[in-house]
């Protein structure tokens, strides 16, 4: 095991468990330890029960074909539409006027969409995408803010069967050009700007930049948003209003074919090159709705808050396909939770009386240093349950939520699970499951998980191990996209027939699981995905640098921050200019979340015999803890050159 992260010492000293409240328990969905038993003695037959609460063309002739692994099937032969499912449906089984989207903006405006106004848009749209050119099979960019039209694309796309990549928008154009030559999109769709913090961030003059380079592009749809002046290419570009003004609101959702690709969504590996992670149709559906309906506990009333951005999975499976197939109301926001005041999200779960709210450590751990006054200043009271994703939730900051927001009456689900599998994969149930703070408890129904050593064997209780899935699951990703290989190198080759999750973790006595965080060399910089390969391939693209290793520093709220070292090609002065200058670089190839906090001057990197770099040594310096063992290394005078300069800084 390669990391090491010092936010979750594992201990055997565990306070006693909090049970789910005894008034939650008694309403919720599922109240005792049911589904875990179905599931068990016949999982297959469990997912199929499952696939059962969507609305099918055809049923499937099987679950799950494994002739061909790592290559699953699932649901062989079934056909289906996922915004039939999403929105269809509901109006057509009497949730026509019930609110499918709440959208609040960070001005204060807010426009609110039922589901019969959202199938409406989803399907002007799909007309519009199709008098563009934009046919099944198709792939469409979508690069835009955090707004109602993000969510009326992604759905259109699914229902002509086109197949969306959203791009985070905090990507720099240069990360958007990348992703579009990739995928090869036909079309892309953004907003004129996007609102951030008072200000205004120009993304069509950004996404000019990218697009000079992608050929593939023939037309671009831009919503208004921000109301910036901005410039329209004659026959490519379009204003949104004006194509949806006389568009038709009747398309036919096209028949798709269970294992027909959904969407790409790319992610940080190991490499200098983001991953494409395909997901296809109907797995994916299966999965992200029965475990929105469980973990959330869904009720009707609900008004459930995903913070999460559309660019990211968490947003594809908990703000749009998981909560929209169960016909629940989402509420959306587009700012941040600090603008006008550290106190926007309070104020929104109490103006809009909010019952579930799904968040990530890294922003609970700003409202615990922001302070309690924020909270305390507003209504929660319409809160039941609380969420957390995306990185390791440290039991101080686990409590305070508990505390603080939950006024220690919401369970906590903290939810493990990646872009890879789509799905949430291990998780509490909050009406059955003892929580542990800093505890991801236990696999979904459903879900075979373990902690194994290097040859794969289990590991004995408080023995650190990787974090592995023992059998396919609905929503897991078939492949990368255009990249076999990496796919089967990446997931499968560690321990054959074994997702290999590239976590490290450890199961205590109860059999508890916890979660360590990332053993290869990815980043989890306030809950996103950096691979160190990316910012060193950013950093070494600038003219001056001749190699560069990054790596992770533990960070009190960011869970890591990025701290580069640095060898300058000969002769160039490494002054602090430069220092800024390389920064701003990386944030030009890759966008602002990868910008490096801190950057090193050396004149060598630690290298082994072989010449790998040794960035465990540099994390030890960067921490400044006694480095372990260095018997592997080239030279050791490196380090303490390195360590020197590091101290004296
Ligand atoms: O290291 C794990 C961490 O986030 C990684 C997946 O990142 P991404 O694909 O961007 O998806 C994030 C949102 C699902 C995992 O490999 N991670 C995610 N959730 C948790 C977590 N680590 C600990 N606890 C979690 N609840």
């Amino acid at each position: 095991m390669t990391e090491k992260d010092d936010r979750n010492m594992f201990s055997e000293e565990q306070p006693q468990p909090f049970l789910p409240p005894k008034d939650f328990k008694e309403n919720a969905l599922i109240k005792d330890d049911k589904p875990y038993v179905e599931a068990e003695k016949d999982s297959l037959g469990f997912w199929a029960k499952k696939a059962e609460s969507l609305q099918w063309i055809n049923k499937w002739e099987q679950v799950l074909d494994d002739s061909n692994p790592p290559y699953f099937k699932w649901f062989v032969n079934g056909k289906l539409n996922v915004s039939a499912n999403c929105l269809d449906r509901h109006v057509e089984n009497g949730l026509a006027d019930k609110e499918a989207i709440i959208f609040e903006g960070e001005k204060g405006d807010s426009v609110i969409l039922t589901y019969r106004e959202l199938l409406a848009e989803v399907s002007k749209f799909c007309n519009v995408l199709q008098g563009l050119g934009v046919s099944r099979g198709d792939t469409v960019t979508i690069w835009m803010p955090m707004i109602p039209e993000a969510v009326v694309a992604m759905l259109a796309c699914t229902r002509i069967g086109a197949v969306h990549s959203v791009v985070f928008g905090g990507f720099s154009p240069d990360a958007l050009k990348d992703r579009i030559l990739d995928s090869k999109s036909k079309l892309l769709v953004t907003a004129d700007g996007a609102n951030r913090k008072g200000k205004v961030l120009p993304m069509k003059g950004l996404a000019e930049e990218a697009l000079e380079d992608c050929p593939s592009i023939e037309k671009v749809v831009v919503v208004e948003r921000a109301a910036r002046d901005y410039e329209l290419k004659d026959g490519r570009d379009f204003r949104w209003t004006d194509l949806m003004e006389d568009a038709d609101e009747n398309f036919s959702p096209a028949e798709m074919d269970a294992e027909d690709p959904l969407f790409i969504l790319y992610s940080s590996g190991t490499t200098g090159k983001p991953k494409g992670i395909l997901h296809t149709t109907a797995g994916y559906l299966v999965g992200v709705n029965t475990t929105h309906r469980y973990v959330f506990d869904h009720r009707k009333a609900d008004i459930y808050w995903c913070t999460a951005d559309i660019g990211w999975i968490t947003g594809h499976s908990y703000i749009v396909y998981g909560p929209l197939s169960n016909g629940s109301t989402v509420f959306m926001y587009e700012g941040t939770p600090d603008y006008p005041g550290r106190n926007r999200f309070w104020e929104l779960i109490e103006k809009y009386k909010v019952t579930v709210f799904y968040t990530a450590p890294t922003a609970i751990r700003s409202f615990m240093r922001w302070g309690t006054q924020f909270p305390e200043g507003h209504d929660l009271s319409s809160l039941r349950l609380l969420g957390s994703v995306g990185e390791p939730i440290n039991p101080e900051a686990w409590l305070w939520y508990h505390e603080h927001i939950g006024k220690n009456r919401c369970p906590i689900v903290d939810t493990w699970w990646q872009t890879e599998t789509g799905m949430i994969m291990l998780t509490p149930l909050p009406g059955v499951t003892p929580l542990k703070p800093g505890s991801v408890t236990n696999p979904f129904p459903g879900i075979e998980a373990d902690v194994v050593d290097d040859r794969g064997e289990p590991t004995e209780p408080g023995q650190r191990g990787f974090l592995v899935i023992k059998s396919p699951w609905p929503a897991m990703l078939r492949t990368l996209y255009e990249d076999h290989e990496r796919y089967e190198h990446t997931y499968w080759k560690q321990y054959p027939g074994i997702y290999f999750t590239g976590d490290g973790a450890w199961k205590d006595s109860d059999g508890y699981l916890w979660i360590m965080g990332r053993v290869d060399d990815v980043l989890n910089v306030s809950g996103h995905r950096i691979g160190t390969m990316e910012v060193e391939s950013a950093l070494v693209d600038h003219k001056s640098v001749a190699e560069a290793a990054v790596i992770g520093k533990v960070h009190e709220i960011k869970g890591h921050s990025i701290t580069a070292f640095v060898t300058l090609k000969e002769g160039v002065d490494g002054n602090e200019e430069l220092l800024n200058e390389l920064k701003s670089h990386v944030g030009k190839k890759i966008g602002a979340i990868a910008r490096p906090e801190e950057i090193f001057f050396t004149l060598e990197l630690p290298k082994t015999r072989s010449g790998k770099i040794m960035r465990r040594l540099l994390r030890d310096i960067a921490e400044q803890r006694d480095l372990g063992d260095v018997t592997t290394l080239m030279d050791p005078q490196v380090v303490a050159a390195i360590k020197d300069g590091y101290t004296e800084k």
